[in-house]
């Protein structure tokens, strides 16, 4: 059965074509003034009656007429202007109700015709401590790759590891200027190099900074490191050898770290799986003219007539023979063209690589790697620090992700104990409590706004329990969890549905619209009209619970009918955290 708002629409798209006018023109929306009496309203007379040059509120007259004795309509009326205010009849609250109950999708449709959506997001960089940066991309790539596939849609997502740049090279020296014995070192070793790692994570985190803040000051130093890339990406062994063992190391501290943010990805794959195939796309757009040559380099001219901005070719093969991040990523669309073969590609980057992307998109179309449109970048702004700059630590630096993760667990923590909540679970449930509440503070923080809004972190606001937020969400569904087990335990079952209060008719209305709030996500690439959904939601809950009486009702038939509806409502509400990254306890 469509949603309420679709039945609606319907009935009047059906009035818009009996005026031969188009049906798009009866697409109602939630209204605002006065919405106990007119859920929703339609705002098509005014564009019809200019487009049949009549007097809007003459047409809406028609449309009015039209829709009286239509099963779908308990009352329609005309309103300033032209607008049309619309209450549904009374029957659809208690069928709609009685549907989303019943299923498991909480009355969110599957899409039509599902795609193949490949999700490029978290791009973490072997050695280099994630940032906030990333945080954003992991956190907001999830949610994103929940929703695609909630709705139906295939989703591969890939991590694209950034396992190829001069990072590497810095490691492999710094590495080298430490433990110079190692057998990776001597060009004259070419195999049976050690199975155990000569480094662990600690490790890492400690030469690359090291290696980076040298070559800052000191040209040569660089040099090397530069030498070594350039090396390791022509392939000698010993390097080769390392750079596995490196991303071995990275890949299990970073496992780790993501299974704890809950953060899944399909692939594991990184910007050195594309290396082979970099020699032979580069000949092939040599070869068809795809790009030219420049000043020594070989480059992709991306420019286009009309461009706002001039945007530089992408550089495919630098003047010293290097390939780059533009190359690589290219090389990535054909390596997944050939073993996935995606409809649509997501890359969840920060805006600041823009550019970036653009170049690679068209120089991937001008090559026919790719569709037009097949290739899209879902960008997001900066997370900034109370003084409106981009967050940085105190002594300036970027700001781990491990740090800002405790910082968030650690407030959490303290919130619940000003609360008196998650006081009786025992310590180990209440570190677990705490973790959630931590996790879904940031989380929320993050998805609630649309993703190129920057946003302050403000840690004292996200884990509150109070407003529009993570937490807030998380101590709603555990009320309704509570009330699930007194009801259980009292014998009462849910029942069929009527909705005859307001509370209860509205709650039924914030349900049907579950589904188009996760069609916009979808569309948008943004989790923000879930979040709103899901508050909207707790805050329907919310009113009806302290307005209708559940399991104190004195009527068995009420109290079962309104038991369903929290049953349904925890059902939904625990779907828009799931999507959104979240997960609530059973108590706090
Ligand atoms: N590793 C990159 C960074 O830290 C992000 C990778 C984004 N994905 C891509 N296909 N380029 O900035």
């Amino acid at each position: 059965m469509p949603s309420i708002a679709d039945q609606l629409s319907a009935a009047l798209g059906d009035a818009f074509a009996s005026l031969e006018l188009p049906r798009e023109l009866g697409r109602v929306t939630p209204s605002k003034q006065n919405p106990e009496v007119f859920p929703f309203q339609c705002n098509g007379a005014m564009p019809a009656a200019k487009q049949a040059k009549t007097n809007p509120r003459e047409l809406a007259g028609k449309l009015v007429e039209f829709l009286h004795g239509l099963p779908q309509i308990g009352a329609a009326e005309i309103a300033g202007p032209g607008f049309i205010n619309l209450r549904p009849a009374e029957h659809l609250y208690s069928e709609r109700a009685a549907e989303i109950a019943a299923d498991e999708r909480a009355g969110a449709d599957v899409v039509e015709t599902p795609r193949k959506v490949m999700i490029d997001f978290g791009g973490p960089n072997v050695a280099k401590p994630m940032h906030v940066g990333h945080l954003r991309s992991s956190v907001l790539g999830d949610s994103l790759q929940r929703l695609f596939r909630f709705r139906g849609d295939e989703v591969v997502s890939d991590i694209h590891l950034g396992d190829w740049g001069l990072q590497m090279g810095h490691l492999i020296t710094e590495l080298e200027d430490e433990q110079p014995d190692l057998p990776y070192f001597d060009a004259a070793i070419t195999d049976g190099y050690p199975s155990e790692p000569p480094v662990d994570i600690e490790d890492l985190a400690r030469l690359y900074p090291q290696a980076s803040a040298k070559a800052k000051s000191d040209e040569a130093r660089l040099e090397r490191s530069r030498a070594a890339t350039a090396e390791l990406q022509a392939g000698r062994p010993g390097y080769r050898a390392l750079l596995k063992h490196f991303i071995d190391v990275s890949v299990a501290a970073l496992k780790k770290d993501f299974g704890a943010l809950g953060v899944h990805f399909d692939l594991w794959k990184g910007e050195s799986d594309a290396d082979p195939l970099i020699p032979g796309l580069v000949e092939d757009f040599k070869a068809r003219g795809v790009a030219e040559e420049s000043d020594g380099a070989w480059v992709v001219r991306v420019a286009r007539e009309g461009d706002k901005k001039e945007l530089a070719p992408l550089i495919l093969v630098s003047k010293t023979g290097a390939a780059l991040y533009g190359t690589t990523d290219l090389a990535t669309i054909l390596d997944r063209k050939q073993t996935i073969g995606p409809d649509l590609t997501l890359y969840v980057v920060d805006l600041a690589q823009s550019d970036h992307f653009e170049q690679v998109f068209r120089a991937a179309e001008k090559a026919g790697l790719a569709a037009e449109g097949a290739l899209e970048h879902v960008k997001f702004g900066t997370v900034n620090g109370k003084d409106g700059k981009r967050l940085r630590t105190r002594d300036g630096g970027t700001f781990r992700l491990a740090d800002l993760i405790s910082s968030a667990i650690q407030r959490a923590d303290e919130r619940l104990k000003e609360a008196g909540l998650a006081a009786d679970v025992g310590a180990e449930e209440h570190d677990r409590v705490a973790r959630m509440v931590g996790l879904a503070a940031i989380k929320f923080a993050d998805l609630q706004n649309y993703r190129t809004t920057n946003y302050v972190f403000d840690l004292d606001r996200f884990t509150s329990f109070e407003g529009k937020t993570g937490p807030y969400l998380l101590y709603a569904a555990v009320r309704v969890k509570s009330l699930m087990r007194r009801a259980e335990e009292a014998g009462v079952k849910p029942g069929s549905i009527q909705a005859d209060a307001a509370e209860e008719r509205d709650l039924v209305l914030s349900l049907d619209a579950f589904g188009a709030a996760l069609d916009q996500a979808c569309e948008n690439r943004a989790p923000n009209t879930i979040c709103d959904h899901a508050f909207t939601l707790a805050q329907a809950f919310s009113k009806f619970y302290s307005a209708c009486p559940i399991l104190s009702a004195e009527d068995d038939v009420v109290k079962a009918s309104r038991l369903a509806l929290a049953q349904a409502t925890l059902k939904q509400l625990e779907l828009c955290l799931h999507l959104l990254g979240m997960e609530a306890p059973e108590r706090m």
